[in-house]
């Protein structure tokens, strides 16, 4: 398939690393590039979805933007998997809490990712596909949160469509299902990588609470962040 693609300007695989770290906000992953990485190049700026390619411990690794929605990381994702040949994907972000017992912070590792969206639909399957993230980043990821001591919970996630729901109870039924927490992007990431055997992994930070109606705010979901971020880095 021929690069540069409709969306992103690299003119060469080689700008992009096989592992890529895909935060929603495109100032996020300049953030990133900016604070922890080395020797870094910009590598896209199309409709300012920025991405960067750095080293990270002597390591080369990219980190993009991907905007909010399946719509969005499902263009992305599927560029930098299919004309680009990036490898492994994880996606960091926020979400909100759906159980009683996850606090502001936690941190969620998404091992599935349960949707109301359509973008399953064009597989045709006859059936239900269950998204599902790389074994191999997951356990990586769950033993980094280990070694950090910080506090994770690994499940089911929820990539809704929708941020404001017409049914501000839906939520509630995906809850009773066990689902660990609402975010708008894994199911497409995960059904993608799928799709041309790539590794997915989604690695969240809670950023309120559908339960509580907690929320945090900007400058405390700074330090969690860099939590979320130390486990996504070693990956
Ligand atoms: N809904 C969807 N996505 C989110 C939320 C939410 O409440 N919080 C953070 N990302």
């Amino acid at each position: 398939m021929a690069i540069p693609t409709p969306h992103i300007s690299a003119t060469s695989k080689d700008l992009i690393a096989e592992t890529i770290l895909l935060p929603g906000d495109p100032l996020r992953a300049k953030f990133i590039a900016d604070n922890f990485l080395e020797d870094v190049i910009q590598f896209n700026a199309v409709r300012n979805m920025l991405g960067f390619t750095g080293t990270y411990k002597g390591k080369r690794i990219s980190v993009m933007g991907t905007g909010m929605g399946m719509p969005s990381i499902g263009i992305y994702s599927y560029e930098l998997i299919n004309f680009y040949g990036v490898k492994n994907l994880i996606r960091v972000g926020s979400c909100g809490a759906l159980q009683p017992y996850l606090k502001l912070y936690d941190i969620i590792i998404g091992m599935s990712a349960s949707t109301n969206s359509n973008y399953l639909h064009q597989y045709n399957l006859p059936g239900t596909f269950a998204p599902t993230a790389s074994f191999e980043l997951l356990e990586k990821a769950v033993k980094v949160a280990r070694e950090l001591g910080v506090i994770y919970h690994v499940g089911n996630i929820l990539s809704s469509d929708t941020f404001y729901d017409d049914d501000s109870e839906a939520w509630k039924r995906w809850a009773k299902m066990g689902v660990l927490a609402v975010e708008m992007e894994a199911a497409a990431l995960y059904a993608n990588a799928a799709r041309a055997g790539a590794n997915a992994l989604t690695i969240l930070t809670v950023s309120d609470s559908l339960v509580t109606h907690e929320e945090t705010t900007a400058e405390e979901r700074q330090t969690a962040f860099t939590n979320m971020m130390k486990i996504a880095l070693e990956l």
